[in-house]
């Protein structure tokens, strides 16, 4: 086994220590958790959105007062994707790692900036989404929710049944607007008095999510980090993972709740 390898095994065994005796686990995620699912990060190298896409002129309210069309049509076809995508075993790790810690009367909070909905899909039932979600969309006059059907918007910008005329607009957070009131009330209640906190798959850059982990002020608490690269947050944790999230967090799990008991 070569050196990081060793490196690498202590550190799990040492987390997972540490995360199968935790009382109060909060963990943020980001892009990079979906990653393996194929559904695109923003900010990765080549393939990340905002390299293809200009955030600007499709993620701010700004641009949907400017072209409505555009923007339902570009959301509507990531919805569709994400509908398409499957959780992968990060997604599932981290379900399993709310099942365990409940089931022995811990508390597990996971906030998302994702949009996509896999967590609640891989059974995860304490999902905050700090973002809001790409598969409810809400009318902009009276704020109503509706779920669409799979299937492609037909009518850009959708009429919403709810009022006549008004637009349907995606339930998701745009940069300028503020995240929903109850997650970051969640969050600052949680985050300060975890004693197992985790980031995973977040390039740690867009506030106040970026700044959650943080937030994490008690002494005896353990903070980790899971991202396939370096981050801001990486200076902030105890422990610091390079890799995928598919990975790194099936692993854990196992080694803090073997599977033959
Ligand atoms: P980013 O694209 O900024 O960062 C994704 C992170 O995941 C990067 O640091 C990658 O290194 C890492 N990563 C990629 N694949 C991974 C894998 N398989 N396992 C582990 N890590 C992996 O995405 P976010 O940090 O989520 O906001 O971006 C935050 C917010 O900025 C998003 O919610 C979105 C975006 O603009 C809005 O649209 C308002």
């Amino acid at each position: 086994m070569t050196e990081p390898e060793q490196k690498l095994s202590l550190d799990v065994a040492a987390v997972a220590k540490k995360l199968a005796t935790a009382r109060c686990v909060a963990v943020v995620t980001g892009a990079g958790v979906s990653a393996e699912s194929g559904i695109r990060t923003f900010r990765d190298t080549m393939e990340g959105l905002w390299k293809e896409f200009d955030a600007k002129k499709l993620a701010t309210p700004e641009a949907f007062d400017a072209d409505p069309a555009t923007v339902s049509r570009w959301y509507d076809h990531r919805r569709l994707g994400c509908l398409a995508a499957e959780p992968n075993p990060g997604h599932l790790a981290l379900a399993a790692i709310e099942r365990n810690i409940t089931s022995r009367g811990g508390e597990f909070h996971l906030f998302t900036q994702n949009v996509d909905r896999l967590h609640q899909r891989a059974m995860t039932s304490n999902v905050i989404e700090l973002h809001g979600n790409i598969m409810e969309w809400r009318c902009t006059q009276t704020g109503e929710l509706i779920l669409l059907p799979p299937e492609a918007m037909t009518v850009y910008p959708a009429p919403s049944p709810f009022s006549s005329g008004s637009l349907l607009r995606p339930n998701v957070v745009w940069f300028g607007e503020a995240l929903p009131e109850e997650a970051l009330i969640r969050a600052y209640e949680v985050f300060p008095r975890a004693d197992f906190v985790m980031t995973v798959g977040t390039s740690a850059t867009v506030y106040p999510a970026a700044g959650l982990i943080e937030l994490c002020d008690r002494l005896d608490a353990t903070r980790v980090e899971v991202n396939k690269d370096a981050t801001p947050a990486s200076r902030h944790v105890d422990y610091s993972f390079r890799g995928a999230s598919g990975d790194l967090l099936p692993r854990l799990v196992r080694a803090a709740w073997p599977p033959n008991g």
